[in-house]
């Protein structure tokens, strides 16, 4: 009984936030005795986990080792921090630990969805075929087409060749998620604008303003998921989910072109198996805010790190005009847009390592699993824990492994080449301990909850950075700002966001 949202509670520590509000919060190693209910005794605890989930997490590990056991609202959660040992967790059995339980839950208070029995099921299945392998070829292309005109309508007119100024995060966020939500979501039906121009013109304005609403509702998101909004906050998200139930409803979808089988199909299987619409009408919001609210973000952060390393920015810059060159293309003034197939996407190993350094440093989702039977955790070293029914076993990747200075040495530094062995290919060896990591970069997640989305939102970083390099100038206002800090209240959340934003200007070249 899989749920789609089960991205929420692993992407979204707010399971965890929610729990800890209810009930008392300790710790204890793991296979002691459990700790009775009784008064909060170390309160100091409580507040410091809320506050900064991630230097907590550190400080338990740094105290305790590898596994160590917090009691979060009455659960047991035993989050394991040794990397070697997250194979007993991420390919348990699911008879022994279960990933859908607190998804449901979550995404029933959060979303206002009930999942289905064939839930996560389907979204893999539909995921495999829409959104890698060959459908991932119409998927590169779709989003293509839409970053187009979101970037590039005005090529040519000679409308935007000013310099305009905004904030880097803002204008990524918004033209990664534009571009997204038009690829899966469909665009503004030709047939109802007469002409393909004006039917391109809505899309764009219609994606502007479902951008902002989106922006207000992940601002509230960290509190609505620990469950302390306050009355006017509550009124403002109940406000903003019925807005998007309304705007992406089965209904509305029906008029649309081109919306993308990724999404059809899943609402067809739902209708097929007689939910009712208003149901179907909530699902697509899940949909929304699964596969628009981390690829964003994370186009901040790519574009911020090249621009704040020149080194990096050459070495990627010189990739794109190879490939472009390969390809028999060239930006310019007058020429036909360019296009950027998934196959030309698979050869760039140098913007690969980059995203996948950012990854590293700024995507951080909690992987949580309910102990559905008595059972035995095996640790790389060979302890053996013996946990209960009932409990939860969690792992929080980045303090685990993403930022461990024994398997990326200066950890805290951005260095696009990390992810390259010395001729050129992916690098896939990472040790600690002298032994060699299977898991040591973990934005997606693992096992079967793993981000049916990743390929796609690969493509989308490394479009989107494609078309940056090549209609643009761009830098920095600023070039000597450091880069922001992580916005604490989201870790747990999939990809971080900053602090506050940074001014950058750019203008087409052409
Ligand atoms: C940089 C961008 C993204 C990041 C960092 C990210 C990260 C994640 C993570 C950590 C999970 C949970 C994995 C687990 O529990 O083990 C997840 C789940 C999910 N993601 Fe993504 N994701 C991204 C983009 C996308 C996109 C573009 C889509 C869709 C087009 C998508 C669709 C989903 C779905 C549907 C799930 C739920 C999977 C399930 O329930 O089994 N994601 N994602």
């Amino acid at each position: 009984m899989g749920s789609l949202l089960q991205i929420l509670l692993a992407l979204f520590i707010s399971v965890i936030g929610a729990l800890y509000l209810l009930g008392s919060f300790r710790r204890r190693r793991a296979g002691e005795p459990p700790l009775d209910k009784g008064p909060i005794p170390w309160f100091g605890h409580v507040l410091e986990f809320r506050k900064d989930t991630a230097k907590f997490l550190q400080r338990m590990k740094d105290k305790h080792g590898d596994i160590f056991t917090v009691q979060l609202g009455g659960f047991y959660f035993h989050f394991i921090t040794d990397p070697l040992s997250f194979g007993s967790v991420v390919k348990e059995a699911r008879t022994k630990l279960d990933f859908t339980k607190f998804a449901e839950q979550l995404v029933a208070r959060v979303f206002g969805y009930n999942s289905m029995e064939i839930e996560h099921k389907v979204l893999q299945a539909s995921s495999t075929k829409h959104l890698m392998g060959d459908g991932l070829v119409v998927m590169t292309q779709a989003m293509m087409s839409n970053l187009q005109n979101l970037m590039l309508h005005s090529v040519g007119s000679g409308d935007d060749k000013q310099w305009q100024e905004t904030g880097l995060f803002t204008y990524s966020y918004n033209i990664v998620f534009r571009a997204g939500y038009l690829a899966l979501f469909g665009n503004e039906s030709v047939k109802s604008t007469g002409t393909l121009d004006k039917a391109k013109e809505i899309d764009r304005q219609h994606s502007d303003e479902l951008f902002k609403e989106f922006r207000k509702y992940d601002q509230l998101f960290p509190n609505l998921a620990y469950g302390v909004l306050g009355p006017s906050e509550k009124m403002e998200a109940e406000r903003l989910k019925r807005l998007f139930w309304s705007t992406l409803s089965v209904q509305k979808m029906r008029s649309r072109d081109n919306i993308s089988l990724w999404v059809s199909d899943q609402q067809q299987v739902r209708d097929e198996q007689g939910m009712q619409e208003f149901m179907q009408d909530r699902f697509m919001f899940l949909l929304l805010w699964a596969s628009q609210g981390n690829t964003g973000p994370a186009a901040f952060w790519l574009l911020l790190y090249l621009m704040k390393h020149p080194d990096a920015m050459n070495a990627v810059k010189k990739e794109v005009e190879e490939i472009l060159r390969e390809t028999g293309q060239e930006v310019k003034r007058g020429g036909p847009l360019i296009e950027l197939t998934r196959d030309m996407l698979l050869k760039t190993p140098i913007l690969d390592s980059a995203v996948e350094e950012t990854l590293r440093l700024t995507a951080a989702p909690v992987l949580t699993r309910a102990v559905l039977q008595d059972m035995t955790i095996n640790m790389a070293s060979g302890q053996e824990y013996k946990i209960r029914k009932g409990d939860r076993v969690a792992v929080f990747p980045y303090i685990a492994v993403q930022v461990d200075p024994e398997v990326y040495p200066d950890p805290y530094t951005f260095k696009y080449d990390r992810f390259l062995t010395p001729d050129g290919n992916k690098k896939t060896d990472f040790y600690k301990g002298g032994k060699k990591l299977k898991y040591y970069n973990m934005p997606w997640g693992a096992g079967t909850t793993m981000c049916p989305g990743r390929f796609f939102a690969t493509n989308e970083l490394k479009q989107f950075l494609f078309l940056m390099l090549s209609y643009f100038d761009f830098e920095l206002k600023n070039p000597n700002e450091e880069i922001p800090g992580i916005d604490i209240r989201r870790w747990g959340f999939g990809s971080m966001q900053p602090t506050k934003d940074i001014q950058f200007r750019y203008r087409l070249r052409f």
